[in-house]
């Protein structure tokens, strides 16, 4: 079996639970970088990391890399390609290119240059070029320019592995699904004790909480993965490894979810998105309530929830009372209990008023973030 260089993103800070993701589906030796984890492997484990991998965005696969300083030279070493290995004349093409710490700067002249290399040797090789599709392409590229040296790959993953399928109402600021499985990870809740999120928005934390308690391989929830539509898809082996994940779903699971947020819309929404994702809605119970009534329904639990932010200057003020008032409801009301907060400002963590036994810097999105723990006893 072919064995390629494998790469998985996903948000920094989120790196090492990738990691001991991958491990759990039997990848030897993962590397951590920043943003991700490389490793190596044949086309069945891109297909089970694909099917399998909670907090990955996305599994790109190693064609070739080389120092690149200039758009020719970038160019140039494109055309060097046989790309006629990997798409053919009727498939649709898109490039996604990133630029950090390079001669090359502009990330969307870079995608062109890649574009025009495969393009320009198409129409060489047979007289005709493949057409451009940006949004829902057949074979995805992604050129990464770091350092003056470029990594170009194939997406194995097509659109955002967070895009599992559940969430078809979009609430605002929702957290990626993939971030919100990392901190799961971190904090280590099994299904033996209650999990809490009194501020739940679209639902994201606790129905990936229940995805990876029943053991749901997230993959087995979309339709297509970019790797699908490619000339080397081996339908028969995806099929064997998603009968392979159906089996392995825990459908006797007991656990007991409870969610909550002052919007009822949003609450309208968690309950929509967890009724979309299989076997999920029977176990969460959620309500319109307010943070500040907050009060668990057993002596032992996990609290993990993301309050909100406030970007804009003055709301900050009126943020710190609001996170002194639910740092006083888990003093007063939640002892024996376990708090995962993701908060986007170090100085509201302090507002919380309560010790934290753990801080981990996590991104969502482009927001440096906290996950602050506190055990309240
Ligand atoms: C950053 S969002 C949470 C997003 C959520 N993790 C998701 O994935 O959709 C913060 C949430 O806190 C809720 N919220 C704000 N003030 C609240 C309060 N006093 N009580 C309960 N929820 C509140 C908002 O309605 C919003 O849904």
């Amino acid at each position: 079996m072919q064995q390629y260089n494998l790469f998985a993103t996903t948000s920094r800070g989120l790196e090492q639970a990738l990691a001991w993701e991958l491990g759990h589906i039997g990848v030897k030796n993962p590397q951590i970088v920043s943003g991700g984890v490389q490793f190596e492997g044949d086309q069945e484990t891109y297909y089970r990391a694909n099917l399998y991998l909670r907090t990955a965005i996305r599994v790109l696969l190693k064609i070739k890399d080389f120092p690149c300083e200039s758009y020719d030279e970038l160019y140039a070493r494109c055309r060097d390609i046989d790309w006629l290995e990997y798409l053919g004349l009727s498939n649709t093409l898109a490039v996604d290119c990133n630029c950090r710490n390079s001669a090359l700067t502009h990330s969307q002249y870079g995608s062109r240059k890649v574009k025009d290399a495969i393009v320009d040797q198409f129409r060489d090789k047979t007289g005709r070029r493949p057409d451009v599709d940006a949004k829902s392409p057949d074979v995805r590229i992604n050129a990464h320019i770091f350092n003056n040296h470029c990594t170009l790959s194939l997406d194995t993953s097509g659109e955002s592995l967070h895009l599992r399928g559940y969430r078809k109402l979009i609430k605002e600021a929702p957290m990626k699904e993939t971030l919100a499985a990392g901190i799961i990870d971190y904090s280590g809740w099994d299904c033996n004790v209650p999990l809490y999120d009194p501020m739940c928005g679209s639902g994201t934390i606790l129905i990936e909480a229940v995805l990876k308690a029943a053991n749901v391989a997230p993959g087995l929830l979309r339709r297509e993965f970019g790797f699908h539509r490619w000339r080397s898809f081996d339908r028969a082996l995806w099929q064997k490894l998603v009968n392979e994940a159906e089996q392995k779903v825990k459908r006797n699971v007991t656990c007991r979810l409870y969610g909550s947020d002052i919007d009822a819309d949003a609450v309208r929404t968690a309950s929509e998105n967890a009724r979309a994702a299989a076997l999920v809605d029977r176990f969460i119970k959620f309500e319109v309530m307010d943070v500040m009534q907050f009060h668990p329904q057993a002596d032992s639990g996990v609290i993990i929830t993301n309050p909100p932010y406030g970007e804009r200057m003055g709301e900050k003020e009126n943020l710190k009372d609001f996170y002194k008032g639910f740092g006083d409801v888990l003093k007063h009301n939640c002892k024996g209990h376990t708090a995962f907060l993701l908060i986007g400002d170090t100085e509201l963590v302090k507002s919380v008023g309560l010790r934290t036994s753990q801080k981990l810097i996590v991104y969502n999105g482009p927001i440096e973030c906290r996950l602050a723990k506190f055990d309240v006893y």
